[in-house]
């Protein structure tokens, strides 16, 4: 049977990539898609994912938007900079013909999950509000999950949006100290990590040659995103980010990781947003890691082979 998961998104030009990678993939079930602010404004970021559903004929495919704001601060802003304002890469977009359902994400994830408990697997591509918001609104949901799979954080490496942090978790670091403290396998792809998987600009140019619409779209808004890699980054390709968990869902043989439990600086001073594995006993004093479930933190990976299950699943052919 299918894994069912509910891909909580801030598409996003990785994002599109994640999604388009599930949704080309029989083993996985995409119940729904929730919206939140990251890599543009939620308005803009459940326009995005109503019109990726479309584009991958998937309009079967629930969206719920979700928070437009951190639980305990100003959203940072867009990260314009990275996927273009309208977050695809600045590509002409057509609005969509569908529209987001009445629910919120909170409450969507909370109906599906509590409806099947131990099926569904969240996967959080983006700031973790909704999920946190989830957690504290239903004390039982985490008991009936059957994990989160997650991009974001940086446990052993320095940060990508500040020296410290990782963007996603520097954009609600107190949503991400709830859900890195949920009472459920939590499996951390974070920099440590996606920094180890690039997909190149040669691979990047086979995607543009493939004749369907999900494709098409790739190549067209993959170009901003390589153009800011190369400028910032030196890079000749991308770092393959948000597509980690689909590939971690398909092939955790491919990885490998150590489970230490994981808090967040919820701080106010340079390293608000990093996250902290605890890989030593507090030897006196409190232990702020006390009580906290293991995480799954990814830190080794075969990168040509996730990247090849990535491209043939987005038809290049191998
Ligand atoms: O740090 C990478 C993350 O930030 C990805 O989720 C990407 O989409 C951006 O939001
Ligand atoms: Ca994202």
């Amino acid at each position: 049977m299918a894994r069912r998961i509910i891909i909580d998104t801030d598409p996003g030009i990785d994002d599109a990539m994640a999604i388009f990678f599930a949704i080309a993939s029989p083993e996985l079930d995409v119940v729904a898609l929730t919206t939140v602010f990251g890599n543009a404004h939620t308005t803009v970021c459940t326009q995005n994912a109503l019109r990726l559903l479309e584009i991958a004929g998937r309009t079967d495919v629930p969206v719920a938007e979700g928070a437009h704001a951190p639980l305990a601060m100003r959203f940072r802003g867009p990260a314009d900079f990275v996927h273009g304002t309208n977050g695809q890469g600045d590509a002409p977009l057509a609005p969509p013909s569908t529209s987001a359902v009445a629910d919120g994400a909170v409450e969507l994830i909370i109906r599906e999950v509590m409806a099947a408990p131990g099926e569904i697997t969240l996967v959080p591509l983006g700031p973790l509000t909704n999920v946190a918001r989830a957690l504290r609104a239903e004390p039982r949901l985490a008991a009936n999950l059957a994990g989160i799979v997650l991009m974001g954080g940086n446990a052993f490496c320095g940060g990508n949006a500040t020296p410290a942090a990782e963007a996603n978790i520097v954009n609600d670091p107190e949503a991400a100290d709830v859900v890195f403290g949920a009472a459920c396998p939590v499996v951390m792809a974070g920099l440590d990590v996606t920094e180890r998987i690039v997909m190149t600009g040669a691979q990047l140019d086979r995607i543009a040659a493939v004749d369907n619409p999900r494709a098409q779209h790739l190549a067209a808004i993959l170009p901003y995103y390589r153009r800011f890699a190369l400028d910032r980054q030196g890079l000749d390709g991308i770092f393959v980010h948000d597509s980690t968990t689909i590939s971690y869902l398909l092939a955790p043989e491919h990885f490998t990781s150590v489970s230490h439990p994981v808090r967040v600086d919820t701080g106010s001073g340079v390293g608000r947003g990093k996250t902290w594995a605890s890989t030593r006993r507090a030897e006196h004093g409190d232990d702020p890691w006390a009580g906290r479930p293991p995480v799954t933190i990814l830190t080794g990976v075969d990168a040509d082979a996730v990247v090849r299950l990535e491209l043939g699943r987005l038809g290049v052919p191998g």
